[in-house]
């Protein structure tokens, strides 16, 4: 007999999976039978009709639910706001493609209830779990985002990564104000959000081979999370943007020395002459670069937007270089000799000052 009580929600972040979806609700609905459940679809309006697909079904069973996100994209946030979207006290997160072995749901849900505990992950990495037949390269970078997340995390825990979990509504709701809701990596976000550390327990299973429909995780997904890593670990001291913004700044050197080498040594050009496109190469390389990839999120688009954007980063990379080189001779002046200590710090105020107000100006809004 099925309990009175909503027991369980179980919540599927999907983007164009309509396959899956009939097949997903059977499986459920085999899986979890003699448990009072319900299913969430949190779609990001897929062009495939995924969310249409599942309210078809909701149609008919009252236990299948749609959010479609209008004009928004993300993992996490999806299992953010499907999760505080029920009333269930306890609520699973699982793929939509099948890859997830939704038959463990029943024995995470009497372990989390047995052992009182705040989650049960699902994991590929304890005994008896397995990652199916991924390519050597998929395991390599997967191991490697594993380990640096257990960095982070502290914790002993063997799949951080997973994204298939379950846990306490209450807790995941308290939690989501705390969460970065950038990318994939919910769980650990959940994990590492929390201010006493989370009960919890993993059970083995083994990662299915996707048969429709292709997988979302792709490399901006994969930068969003290494950005997101360092944040963690040392956003405190030296913010992600100047990190970024700065290691732009020694490729550009590197650009700037190869087109010095190629015109000056190569060509034979004028030494004045191939500094200048030297200096332009580098600026142009550092703006366009710092536009897709530190200031992403305000890029500029356009030639107007992005011609305004050029001459402005020139003018304060400009005031930037004299800064440089006026403090590294002002400081070389004071302590007589210092000459290495007295140019990387010139060299530090000017990567501030670019940094500081190209941000506000170039890309200010
Ligand atoms: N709503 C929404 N919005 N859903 C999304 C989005 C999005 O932007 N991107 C992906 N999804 C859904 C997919 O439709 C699928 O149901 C699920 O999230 C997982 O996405 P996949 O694209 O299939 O990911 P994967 O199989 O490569 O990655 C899996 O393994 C990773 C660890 O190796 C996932 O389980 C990840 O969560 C996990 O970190
Ligand atoms: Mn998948």
């Amino acid at each position: 007999m099925t309990p009175d009580l909503l027991e369980l929600a179980v919540v599927i972040p999907t983007f164009n999976e309509r396959a899956n979806v009939p097949t997903l609700i059977a499986k459920l609905d085999q899986a979890l039978a003699g448990r009072h459940w319900e299913a969430i679809f949190v779609d990001d309006d897929s062009p495939d009709g995924t969310a249409e697909a599942a309210r078809e079904i909701g149609r008919l069973d009252s236990r299948v639910r749609v959010i479609q996100r209008i004009g928004r994209r993300g993992l996490s946030s999806a299992c953010i706001e499907g999760m505080c979207a029920t009333a269930a006290p306890i609520v699973a997160v699982i793929d939509g493609d099948l890859q997830h072995d939704e038959t463990l749901l029943p024995a995470m849900l009497d372990l989390l209830r047995r052992d009182d505990l705040d989650v049960v992950i699902g994991s590929r990495f304890v005994d008896g779990g397995g990652t199916g037949d991924w390519d050597r390269d998929r395991v390599a970078k997967s191991a490697l985002a594993t380990r640096l997340s257990r960095r982070v995390l502290k914790a002993d825990l063997s799949d951080p990564m997973s994204g298939f979990f379950m846990i306490r509504t209450d807790i995941a709701r308290r939690l989501a104000p705390e969460l970065s809701a950038i990318g994939f990596k919910i769980l650990l976000d959940l994990l590492t959000a929390s201010p006493i550390p989370l009960r919890f327990a993993e059970l083995p299973y083994t990662f299915r081979i996707r048969s429709e429909g292709e997988s979302k995780l792709d490399h901006v997904v994969a930068m969003e999370y290494l950005i997101a890593l360092y944040d963690r670990m040392f956003g405190r001291f030296v913010p992600v943007r100047f990190a970024m913004f700065s290691a732009i700044g020694v490729l550009g050197v590197g650009i700037h020395m190869g087109v010095l080498t190629a015109m000056f040594v190569g060509l034979g050009v004028q030494f004045v002459l191939s500094e200048i496109v030297a200096t332009l190469a580098a600026l142009t390389f550092n703006f366009f670069l710092n536009n897709t990839l530190t200031y992403r999120d305000r890029r500029l688009k356009g030639w107007r937007q992005l011609a305004d954007g050029w001459v402005s980063f020139a003018v304060i990379c400009s005031v930037g270089a004299v800064a440089n080189v006026g403090i590294a001779a002002f400081l070389y002046e004071m302590r007589d000799g210092a000459w290495a200590a007295s140019a990387l710090i010139g060299v530090l105020v000017g990567a501030v000052w670019n940094y500081a107000l190209s941000s506000k100006f170039t890309w200010g809004r």
